[in-house]
């Protein structure tokens, strides 16, 4: 079946905010995100040389600002072409208001100087936003139902295992989030064990926070294991185990870039690499979820 011309554009917004996340996670680690002092502006311009911190952080704006024009258009087409459908309609309405709100967010990042809970705000808001397109873009493609009836109960089963992952990543992001702006990433300078011990002593904040950011990971992991085992019952070939397949590689992935973030004494390439692999596991696990969802849908009518 022929995508529609929304579809693509959904599908393009999804790839474009998970290419800002990574710029976004690049800003932070090179230090730049106090480069432009101003905003909107940066030195009271639209086009400042793109030199030293200037270039990631103007960057940066500039492709928040392209991604803002991309995902209104994706609502206008789709507004059009999904009359009897206005759920689709008034969620993407809800994103273009979350992308405004995000990009008064970043504004604010600037100006108050990076606090803590602003900073913080800025990551779960895109991470948000990047679950909403990536709904938005799965439940517009073409259907088709690659699972058959007799895996109904399976299907149902792939789903809340999905559901439960989607949410544990989520909430694992955000914990990540706090871990980096309240500087707690080095806390346990060792990895894998913290102060040489499996369990360190619990007694700094920074250091609760940073051991169940790794206690949590691991979670995450056997969850997605769990989830990629699950769908391997699945037909082969059904879209939703391979992308169960994929999140739970991309699970081994994100722990090893996470130990490896503190070993390099969080160099940019891991700990960025950590950001983008973070949203790609929450796409693939709420892409999956939503497909299940229609397909469940369509297999009990
Ligand atoms: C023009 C609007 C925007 C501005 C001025 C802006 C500004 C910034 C700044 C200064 C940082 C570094 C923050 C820090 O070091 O604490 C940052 C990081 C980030 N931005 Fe934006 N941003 C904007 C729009 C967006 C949008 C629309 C998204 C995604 C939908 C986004 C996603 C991110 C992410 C994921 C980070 C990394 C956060 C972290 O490391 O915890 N930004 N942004
Ligand atoms: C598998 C699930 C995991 C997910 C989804 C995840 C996600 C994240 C996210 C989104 C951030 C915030 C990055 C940002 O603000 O841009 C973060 C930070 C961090 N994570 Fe993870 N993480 C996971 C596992 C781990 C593990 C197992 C470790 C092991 C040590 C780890 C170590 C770190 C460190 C040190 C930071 C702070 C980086 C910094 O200060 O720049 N993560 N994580």
């Amino acid at each position: 079946m022929k995508s529609s011309a929304h579809h693509k554009l959904y599908l393009l917004a999804t790839f474009w905010t998970l290419g800002l996340l990574f710029l976004g996670s690049i800003v932070h680690a090179t230090g730049s995100s106090l480069a432009c002092p101003d905003w909107p502006t940066c030195y009271g311009t639209m086009f400042p040389k793109m030199t030293g911190g200037i270039f990631w952080e103007h960057l940066h704006r500039l492709v928040a600002g392209a991604l803002v024009i991309l995902f209104a258009v994706a609502t206008w087409i789709g507004w059009k072409a999904e009359e009897k459908r206005p759920g689709i309609r008034i969620w993407s309405c809800v994103g273009i208001l979350l992308l405004l709100v995000q990009s008064v967010f970043g504004g604010l990042t600037v100006i108050l100087k990076l606090p803590d809970a602003i900073s913080t705000t800025h990551l779960a808001l895109a991470f948000l936003f990047l679950t909403l397109v990536t709904v938005l873009t799965a439940v517009t493609s073409p259907q088709s139902t690659t699972v058959e009836k007799q895996n109904l109960k399976k299907l149902s089963d792939v789903e809340k295992i999905g559901v439960l992952s989607a949410v544990l990543i989520f909430g694992q992001s955000v914990l990540g989030g706090v871990v980096r702006h309240t500087g707690a990433g080095l806390v346990c300078p060792d990895v894998p064990l913290c102060f040489g011990e499996w369990i360190p002593p619990l007694e700094a904040v920074s250091v609760i926070t940073h051991f169940t950011h790794r206690l949590l990971g691991i979670i995450v992991l056997i969850s997605l294991i769990v989830l990629a085992y699950k769908s391997f019952d699945l037909q082969r070939g059904s879209q939703i185990r391979t992308f169960a397949m994929t999140a739970a590689v991309l699970g081994v992935f994100q722990v090893i870039l996470g130990f490896l973030s503190v070993y390099s004494l969080l160099a940019i390439i891991p700990v960025s690499l950590h950001t983008l692999i973070a949203a790609t596991l929450l796409s693939c696990t709420t892409y999956l979820v939503s497909l299940s969802w229609r397909e469940r849908l369509i297999l009990e009518n």
